[in-house]
């Protein structure tokens, strides 16, 4: 693959930037997460999770789909290690079942739950790979949620005795910690449009759980700082644009970015709240769950920041109401954007992350950052020859290359992780949607290397593109 030249002019930038090498500390790595790809969810004491009960109940689920063998990776991850060594990794983000390390959400740890963690570290780690664990992956233990779940506040103490839990078994080992993945998801889509476990329709318990989400992130990272020991957390953050500047839509893009971005940018890297966000959502709930002291833990700046990208947002208002995640308000609608979309419908823009990354390092006080999931579904064809999946590596390449950009405009970017390693169980989407790298045929467990996984094997060893 030869040098091609990015022209940042689209980006309102006059000038273009050669895209080739990354610093030979890039970390350059491939996530997953436990339900979606472990199976294996009754043994060695592996507690019921939310996501065992939401995939049980018929229609929450495509094709009634559930997690229950996934890619088979508890059984297969020596297996799955040693691919992400051919494909010469250096770091591989994967997620903890909180409850295979408790059960029922409290109490001691289940030592077969951990030594499931031991050993994928330790291979891991002989295998020259870091490993970058991140704490809970949406998979709350169901007693949890039985007990009220992440809109009580007990909830974020519950997950702080885990964090500890967790560290006090592998943090000899492992530097970088991850506590949340995208409690965005965790709070909306889990208690407002029901669409993700627990499947509640409940906003203003969205709402609260969001900040609970957010204060247990704080009580974890204090929990596990220390020496040798980094907490940082991940979001899935967007880039939003309103689709004109009309009023309705410039309010529309307030809204929207503040609930998806700033909402939690805000109290993790400012220790506040913005003061929008809580106007729009004081329809939806007092703000009685905040609680002194709340935000100094939350905004204890974390070590590193991860960020999940996969598609921009262009938004409009709406003259009537929509059914959407953002509670508190209903008149905003997503707009067409007119681009290419992968098979998950979602727009394919990588200019979207480059503006992304630029707006945090301008807007917020500099730190790590880390894209932690960035990749495409599309309908791969399984040929005789292997998996060609041109489109994936368009997308990944586009994405790459705005990182690049980023860190020639200053941006503190430090690494970089596909997803997915593995075709996997995509939520309420089933194992319809194909995420991975490597191909992973269900009836037998057979992984093949998609060409994608080819070319970001070449990515790695070149240093860049
Ligand atoms: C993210 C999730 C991840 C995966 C991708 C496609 O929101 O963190 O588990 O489902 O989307």
């Amino acid at each position: 693959m030869g040098l091609r030249l990015l022209s940042l002019s689209d980006f309102g930038r006059r000038r273009s930037t050669a895209v080739s090498t990354f610093d030979p500390g890039f970390l350059w790595g491939a996530a997953t997460s436990s339900y979606q790809i472990e199976g294996a969810v009754a043994e060695d004491g592996r507690g019921p999770s939310i996501w065992d009960t939401f995939a049980a109940t018929p229609g929450a689920v495509r094709d009634g789909d559930t997690g229950a063998v996934a890619a088979d990776h508890y059984h297969r991850f020596p297996e799955d290690i040693a691919l992400m060594a051919e494909l010469g990794l250096r770091a591989y983000r994967f997620s903890l079942a909180w409850p295979r390390i408790q059960p029922s959400g409290s109490g001691p740890a289940d030592r077969r739950g951990l030594d499931f963690y031991r050993r994928l570290t330790d291979t891991l780690l002989d295998h020259g790979i870091q490993p970058w664990p991140t704490l809970y992956h949406w998979d709350l233990p169901q007693p949890l949620e039985d007990s009220g779940g992440w809109p009580v506040r007990d909830t974020a103490e519950r997950f702080a005795e885990y964090a500890a839990l967790a560290h006090g078994a592998l943090g000899d080992r492992i530097t970088h910690w991850t506590t949340l993945n995208e409690p965005w998801c965790s709070a909306f889509l889990g208690y407002a449009t029901g669409r993700h476990a627990p499947g509640r329709r409940e906003p203003a318990a969205a709402v609260r759980a969001a900040h609970h989400l957010l204060l247990g992130h704080g009580l974890a990272a204090e929990a596990i700082r220390g020496a040798g020991t980094r907490a940082g957390i991940t979001l899935n953050l967007t880039h939003v644009t309103p689709l004109s500047t009309e009023p309705a839509d410039l309010d529309a893009a307030r809204r929207i970015d503040g609930m998806q971005n700033r909402l939690f940018l805000d109290p993790l890297l400012r220790g506040a709240y913005p003061a929008d966000v809580l106007d729009d959502l004081r329809e939806v709930t007092d703000a009685g769950h905040i609680h002194d002291g709340d935000l100094k833990r939350i905004g204890a700046p974390p070590d590193h920041l991860g960020i999940n990208y996969y598609a921009p947002m262009l938004v409009a208002g709406s003259a009537t109401p929509t059914q959407t995640a953002y509670v508190g308000s209903p008149l905003v609608r997503v707009a067409d954007g007119g681009r290419p979309r992968t098979a998950m419908g979602w727009e394919i823009d990588e200019g979207g992350l480059l503006r992304l990354l630029l707006r945090i390092k301008d807007d917020y006080p500099a730190l790590p950052l880390y894209i932690t999931e960035n990749g495409a579904a599309f309908e791969d064809v399984v040929a005789h020859d292997g998996v060609h999946d041109a489109d994936r590596v368009a997308y990944l390449d586009g994405h790459i290359r705005s990182c690049a950009a980023a860190i020639d405009l200053g941006v503190p970017l430090k690494g970089y992780f596909v997803w997915s390693l593995l075709d996997n169980f995509e939520w309420s989407f089933g194992y319809a949607p194909r995420f991975g790298i490597v191909h992973v045929d269900y009836p037998t467990q057979r992984r093949t290397p998609k060409d994608s996984a080819r070319w970001y094997a070449e990515v790695i060893r070149r240093g860049g593109l």
